[in-house]
């Protein structure tokens, strides 16, 4: 009899789904807010220096992760090409996280070290003069562009305000870090550090 009201009634079947799905996904969630394992830094991370910050920034203004992830799921053909799973660890200083779910590119959850900087820089500057058959964008322009680091201090401070632990030294000397250099030494130096904590072996 009961079972025959809620089909009748769309409005109440209506909310008693939204009312298991709610409890379900509370289920989930909840206790992750409250586990050391997701919300205590992994071993070795540490808050972004303030040149890799910058190039964090440039990362996300130029759309990177847009057409590349940073989250290595644990899956046998993810941990083969792109190194150990991520965990939820890593990413503690991470506002926003850049997981992504669209792969035009692969994966850079871990492409720290992978390749030498200059690597990095060719490939920037033109992504067909070391892999031909690419569809990534060129960014030339991180090569004229130069950093201030008017913000630098700026957005450590916002950071710091949202738990990241940048010291008052770190901050004060972050504009000088930043300063004269152009952006594409930001970026390589954000790219260099991806992942670099944990074994980066395919
Ligand atoms: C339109 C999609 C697209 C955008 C936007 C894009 N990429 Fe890529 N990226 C690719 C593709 C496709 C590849 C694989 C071919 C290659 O290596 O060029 C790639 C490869 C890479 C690699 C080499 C990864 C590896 O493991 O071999 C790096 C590093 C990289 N991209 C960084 C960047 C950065 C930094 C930006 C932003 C400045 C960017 N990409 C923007 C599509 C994109």
């Amino acid at each position: 009899m009961k079972h025959d009201t809620i089909e009748r009634n769309i409005g109440l079947m209506a909310l008693l789904i939204i009312l298991v799905i709610s409890g379900g996904t509370l289920v989930e969630n909840v206790p992750l807010f409250f586990l050391k394992e997701t919300t205590q830094p992994g071993p070795g991370i540490k808050p972004l220096p303030p040149l890799a910050l910058e190039g964090r920034d440039i990362y996300i203004r130029e759309g990177c992760n847009n057409c590349h992830s940073q989250m290595i799921r644990p899956l046998r053909a993810e941990t083969e090409r792109y190194g150990a799973f991520s965990e939820a660890n890593e990413f503690v200083y991470d506002h926003p996280f850049l997981w992504g779910s669209k792969r035009t590119g692969p994966d850079l959850a871990r492409v720290g070290k992978r390749y030498s900087d200059d690597w990095h820089r060719a490939h920037l500057y033109n992504p067909r003069d070391v892999v031909p058959e690419s569809v990534m964008p060129a960014y030339p322009w991180l090569f004229e562009n130069e950093l201030t680091g008017r913000d630098t201090e700026a957005k450590m401070d916002a950071l710091r305000k949202l738990g990241v632990p940048y010291t008052d030294d770190q901050i004060a000397t972050a504009r000088d870090e930043v300063k004269g250099h152009k952006e594409i030494d930001a970026v390589v130096a954000y790219l260099q550090q991806l992942g670099t904590t944990k074994s980066n072996k395919r």
